[in-house]
């Protein structure tokens, strides 16, 4: 019951997470578009950026952005915050259930540290704070005005983070608090940056007094990183569905790869909506990304070849001792009212019917069982595997 009220739970808060986060990098990627093809002419009054049109949904929009409090600036303003703090509360709800909640199962792996649960979520949460402050201290810094110089040091500084976690935690516990660390400095510049400069530049012309400039250029600059960054952290939010990337033993150099894709991709769009988009920007998007699957097929782990033939009953055994505390139509590990993704193997027919499945998680990659909690050996993996391959024959 309770691990049903769990699962539960888990749907909930995700489905909020999914809404949130879709509404925030819809309203935020809007923004900068609108942002970048304001145009500007003489007709243009004092204090106005620019204007633009567009057409949607059956009639037209006339957009125009003013740099000064507009003669008829109405009572109600709409603000756009709450989607990133959802986001945040929602995400943060989900690593607090699924992995500290879970740590043993989800957040620590003893073949790399053997943590207590209350130290392994200690390190996370000191990851998530000081990947802030870093980032923070640094845009403070006179690193900050230069915008690719910066953008090529944070990446190295997140690459640094995503090798160190995957030595600390299971690969999905490590690059789920990658992505949360991203996630979490895009929301505190809204909520520490963005959303109170905006607060002071209101304030101040609707008094009537000069704004500093360097409010809005700040919170723009923000808002900017944060544009980029959307891309890899959805990659990373999504990575735990990739054993080949996160389970291989380069995981840190592909997720950076994967994210530097992303990062390249962005750029070629806001480029583009800046009326300079180079087409070959996109094609580095793409050529990154296939670099990445190059480098990962290359370096692939071959499973060792074993002598004589495995039988099917030693298999069973493998996949009783390893897998069937959760893979079972009813598990014995407490943390499963049913079997993960509904995937059990208590029959020959249902080994069998997986076994594609199986190869691709317990013996191309370690990424089952979860953690290694059982403590599955490498030559386990093999027999299982060349099994599997015999089979497949
Ligand atoms: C501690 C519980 C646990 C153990 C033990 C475990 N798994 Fe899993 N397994 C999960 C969970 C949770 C998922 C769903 C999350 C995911 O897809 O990564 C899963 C998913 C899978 C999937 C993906 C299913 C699909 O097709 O969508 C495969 C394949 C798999 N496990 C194989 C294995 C094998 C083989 C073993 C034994 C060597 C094993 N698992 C041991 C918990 C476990």
């Amino acid at each position: 019951m309770t691990a049903d009220l769990l699962a539960w739970l888990n749907l909930g808060v995700r489905w909020l997470h999914l809404i949130a986060g879709i509404a925030w990098i819809g309203s935020s990627f809007y923004f900068m578009w609108l942002d970048a093809r304001l145009k500007a002419d003489d007709t243009t009054p004092a204090g106005v950026q620019g204007d633009l049109w567009a057409v949607h949904g059956g009639g037209f929009y006339h957009k125009r952005k003013y740099l000064s409090v507009p003669p008829d600036l109405p009572e109600e303003l709409h603000w756009f915050k709450w989607e990133a703090y959802t986001t945040w509360l929602s995400g943060s709800a989900l690593l607090v259930l699924i992995y500290y909640l879970g740590a043993p199962t989800y957040l620590i792996d003893t073949s790399k540290m053997d943590l207590a649960p209350w130290q392994a979520i200690g390190i996370g949460l000191a990851f998530l704070a000081g990947g802030w402050i870093l980032y923070d201290g640094l845009c403070r810094s006179p690193l900050g005005q230069r915008l690719r110089l910066f953008g090529a040091v944070w990446f190295l500084i997140l690459t640094a983070a995503a090798y160190a976690l995957s030595h600390i935690f299971s690969n999905r516990g490590a690059f789920i608090h990658l992505g949360a660390i991203i996630g979490t400095v895009m929301v505190a510049n809204v909520f520490l940056i963005i959303i109170p400069n905006q607060r002071k530049i209101v304030a101040a012309m609707l008094a009537g007094q000069p704004v500093d400039p360097a409010l809005g250029k700040r919170g723009k600059m923000r808002s900017v990183h944060n544009n980029y960054m959307t891309l890899p952290v959805l990659f990373l939010m999504v990575s735990n569905h990739y054993p080949m990337v996160i389970d291989h033993p380069l995981n840190w150099l592909l997720v950076a790869g994967i994210g530097a894709s992303g990062w390249t991709i962005r750029h070629y769009f806001n480029r583009r909506n800046a009326g300079s988009g180079q087409p070959m920007i996109l094609v580095n998007g793409a050529v990154i990304f296939l670099a990445v699957m190059g480098v990962a097929l290359a370096t692939k782990p071959q499973p060792a070849q074993v002598a004589g033939v495995v039988s099917f009953s030693e298999v069973q055994a493998i996949v009783a001792r390893h897998c069937s505390a959760c893979h079972s139509a009813s598990p014995t590990n407490p943390a499963f009212a049913a079997p993960p993704n509904g995937v059990a193997y208590d029959t020959e027919a249902d080994i069998r019917r997986h076994a594609p499945r199986i190869y691709e998680r317990a013996v191309a990659t370690d990424s089952m069982p979860l953690g290694n909690e059982t403590g599955m050996t490498k030559t386990e993996r093999d027999r299982l595997g060349a099994w599997i391959r015999a089979e497949a024959k």
